[in-house]
């Protein structure tokens, strides 16, 4: 398999307008391609008088945008945001500089039902590829963290219902070793990622050229962050497997803050499984109720597949964390905290929760009978 099979949109992933991922990469509602062709060149320069200029050309009529389909307003939504993020870079305040880009980010923001600025997603997984790829540098390694996120969307997606599958099982039941089985599928994607990641971007290149693109923008009074990968939604998986019950106020707070970066139905999951029971204490409590000799065998297949799932969390985990470290180095590093608002300390202590909770399910199902794993 190529890394175009795994970037490409493919067939659709449903009837959701957000996830026509192939038409709203072909979409140029604003007639943007190429003006932002020359992006790369106005950032080398730090042009700021021209990037004015574009964001003002860009900018449509207020009406327009109101008649837009959703698809479309969230192609003009990703082309606006490139040069938000541009001008930030440059120490401009994008609203502050043109200031008629507000209602239009207001209303396409109301139009996506989604933050009123672009996200992770407008910037990689609804960017197109090619002559058409919209970058803030244009170099190969912006693109490849392009990719790098591109990669795991289509399988998190999937991840989303198999976890909400399992949210509605017991462990008793074989569905839920099935369900985490398939989860476990779709986020090895996440490992993929962040070894490519590791593979084709430099931490020094992301700390020094890519990280002040993705800086917060003041939009009426309220501070945005930009198109982080701290936004791609693995805490969907967490959510069902442990963070629903299981979670510190550290991580909590992150996923509060990051919220409002998601997807509609992606916050709908959220607002409906939070504070539910976690598989981590389904499964502990199940197993803590069992007196037998041996653990009857679906409930050791289901501990056997939890198990499977947060070690590759883990593995993910342990990887970004090494490459986000160097990136956030005292030599290199422009910023304290990452672009998604936390710290290196926060990737520390998702690590340790992963591991705690894998940890806790392989123990409770090996005491004092036949080890599962
Ligand atoms: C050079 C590349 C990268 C660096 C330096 C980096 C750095 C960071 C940092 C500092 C955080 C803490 C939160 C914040 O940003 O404020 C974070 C969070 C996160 N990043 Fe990255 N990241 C990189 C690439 C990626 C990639 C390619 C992915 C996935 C495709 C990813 C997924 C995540 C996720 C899911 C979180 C939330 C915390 C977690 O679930 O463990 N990152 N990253």
């Amino acid at each position: 398999m190529t890394l175009y099979d795994l970037v490409a949109p493919g067939p659709d992933l449903g009837g959701e307008p957000r996830y026509r991922i192939a038409e709203i990469r072909a979409a140029d509602p604003l007639g943007a391609d190429a003006l932002l062709a020359a992006l790369p060149a106005m950032n080398a320069d730090a042009d700021v008088p021209a990037l004015t200029v574009a964001l003002r050309t860009l900018v449509p009529d207020p009406d327009r945008v109101a008649a837009l389909a959703v698809t479309d307003a969230l192609a003009a939504m990703r082309d606006l945001g490139i040069l938000l993020g541009s001008l930030k870079r440059h120490g401009t305040e994008p609203v502050a500089a043109v200031p008629e880009v507000l209602p239009v980010l207001e209303e396409l923001g109301r139009r996506t039902d989604m933050v009123p600025r672009d996200t992770v997603h407008h910037y990689t997984t609804w960017n197109p590829r090619g002559a058409r790829q919209r970058m803030y540098t244009g170099h190969t390694m912006e693109g490849n963290l392009q990719d790098a996120v591109r990669m795991v969307f289509p399988s998190l997606v999937t991840a989303l219902g198999t976890c909400a599958e399992l949210a509605r099982m017991e462990p008793y039941e074989p569905g839920f070793s099935l369900s985490l089985e398939r989860t476990a599928q779709h986020v090895r994607s996440m490992v993929d990622s962040i070894d490519f990641t590791v593979a084709n971007v430099s931490p020094v290149f992301f700390a020094k050229e890519m990280r002040s693109y993705f800086e917060e923008i003041d939009i009426a009074g309220v501070d945005y962050l930009g198109p982080a990968a701290a936004q791609v939604p693995l805490w969907l998986v967490d959510l069902t497997l442990w963070q629903s019950d299981r979670s510190d106020p550290a991580y909590d707070a992150f996923l509060d803050e990051s919220m409002r970066y998601s997807l509609p139905s992606w916050r709908d999951h959220y607002a409906a499984h939070r504070g539910g029971t976690s598989a981590v204490s389904k499964l502990s409590a199940a197993i803590s109720w069992e007196d037998a000799e041996r653990l009857p065998p679906q409930l050791a297949a289901s501990a056997v597949s939890l198990v499977r799932v947060l070690r590759i969390l883990k593995t993910f985990r342990a990887r970004h964390m090494t490459i986000a470290r160097k990136a956030y180095s005292e030599e290199v590093r422009h910023y304290e905290v990452g672009s998604g608002g936390a710290p290196i300390e926060l990737l520390r202590a998702v690590l340790d929760l992963t591991r705690d909770n894998e940890t806790l399910v392989r123990q409770s199902a090996e005491r004092p009978r036949t080890p599962v794993a």
